[in-house]
């Protein structure tokens, strides 16, 4: 087995921030208008319909494009103080492109609620409501959030009031957060670049997510959405690396006390990464603090092994695993100490009441099995 150091990762996540940590994403073609009165489709590069006369407008599956919110977003300034440059990527809740501040230049990460999840109100103003919570949070291991609040539709369409043809009455103000931007990566690349990454850097980024949540429950925020995609490792001039935990509460107005149908789960009928998902919320619907703790033990379940507790051969099997089944011990040959191995498996025990009782327990307890090593 190959020990993976403090060290080569760091020059791994540099050399791949230098690489970029994926090609940016290709937007689909404008190519296509249609007109209003007469549905008639047009190439894009027309503008009126040939029969009346009728001024062509955008298909309304177009409007849901990053490319137009990002051609929107460099146009006019979000909040007046933050301008957009490029697309990042796209998550299951948003789409994210870089920025920079106006006053300070520095770069940011702007994020934006997908067009097809801004649909109603009341849920558009929990989304805003939920990122108000976490910008409250100021923490070195939680990222943190400069601004939020709503795009109106018709600035984030980037089209005038009349050419949308569903009417102003129907479209819905866009949710946005700005966060600074990470020179870093998350953990779901270095799992994918790596396969695992050992039972000592797993303890020293799993401390400090541990620190990050028990901020978090400190201020009853549960963060429910815990994942490898949101937590970024971040290493600084001296080779250190900065573990950084992202989307706190974001994943709340997809529970089904928000009376919300997802649409864009890959699962259905549940919102999340269904390897990561705890047995009470599958079942129940229910999520605390314990939640959070049981994903954070699949996650160093994961980082040690390569492989998720209760990986299944589809995403239905992995959730009935999480109900149903007891995971698999740890290889011997990973040589994970029996305390840190019992560490895990008791987070991840499918009853929370016997799970670590707060995120600050059980930094306590894996802190003592690590004094020495972990520098912050
Ligand atoms: N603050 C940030 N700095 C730099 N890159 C970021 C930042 N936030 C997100 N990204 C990048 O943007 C992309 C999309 O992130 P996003 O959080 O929306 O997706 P996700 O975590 O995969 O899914 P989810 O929507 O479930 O959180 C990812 O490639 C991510 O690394
Ligand atoms: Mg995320």
């Amino acid at each position: 087995m190959i020990t993976i150091t403090h060290e080569s990762l760091a020059e791994f996540i540099k050399n791949a921030f230098v690489r970029g940590e994926k090609p940016p994403e290709q937007f689909p073609e404008q190519n296509e208008k249609i007109c209003p009165d007469c549905a008639r489709r047009y190439p894009g590069n027309l503008n009126v319909c040939k029969s009346e006369g009728t001024v062509l407008v955008l298909p309304m599956q177009l409007l849901a494009q990053p490319q137009v919110l990002l051609d929107a977003l460099r146009n006019s300034e979000l909040a007046e103080r933050f301008v957009a440059r490029s697309y990042l990527g796209q998550g299951l809740l948003c789409n994210v492109f870089e920025g920079l501040s106006v006053e300070t230049v520095e770069p940011v990460a702007i994020k934006v609620l997908r067009h097809e999840l801004a649909d109603d109100k009341k849920t558009n103003a929990r989304f805003v409501v939920e990122a108000q919570m976490w910008q409250a949070l100021e923490h070195r291991n939680i990222i943190s959030v400069l601004e939020t609040g709503l795009i109106p539709e018709l600035v984030a369409s980037g089209v005038s009031e009349w050419f949308i043809p569903w009417g102003k009455n129907l479209v819905h103000d866009r949710p946005y957060i700005v966060t600074e931007h990470l020179k870093g990566i998350n953990l779901k690349t270095v799992l994918q670049g790596y396969g695992s990454l050992g039972p000592e850097l797993t303890m020293r980024i799993a401390v400090n997510v541990l620190d990050a949540l028990h901020c978090a429950h400190k201020h009853e925020i549960i963060h429910r959405d815990l994942k490898p995609s949101n937590i970024f490792l971040v290493p600084d001039e001296e080779g250190r690396i900065d573990v950084k935990v992202s989307d706190f509460g974001l994943a709340a107005r997809m529970f089904r006390e928000t009376e919300w149908t997802p649409q864009t789960t890959k699962t259905g009928s549940v919102y999340g990464d269904p390897s990561y998902l705890s047995p009470e919320y599958l079942i129940e619907q229910k999520t605390s603090a314990r939640s959070d703790i049981y994903a954070l033990g699949c996650i160093m379940y994961e980082c040690i092994s390569g492989k998720s507790p209760f990986a299944g051969q589809h995403e239905f099997h992995t959730m009935i695993r999480h109900v149903k089944d007891k995971p698999t011990a740890l290889p011997k040959h990973l040589k994970v100490p029996d305390k840190m191995e019992k560490a895990i498996f008791r987070a991840i025990d499918r009853d929370p009441s016997k799970r670590f009782d707060s995120a600050e327990h059980m930094h306590e307890h894996l802190g003592s099995l690590l004094t020495g090593v972990i520098a912050r």
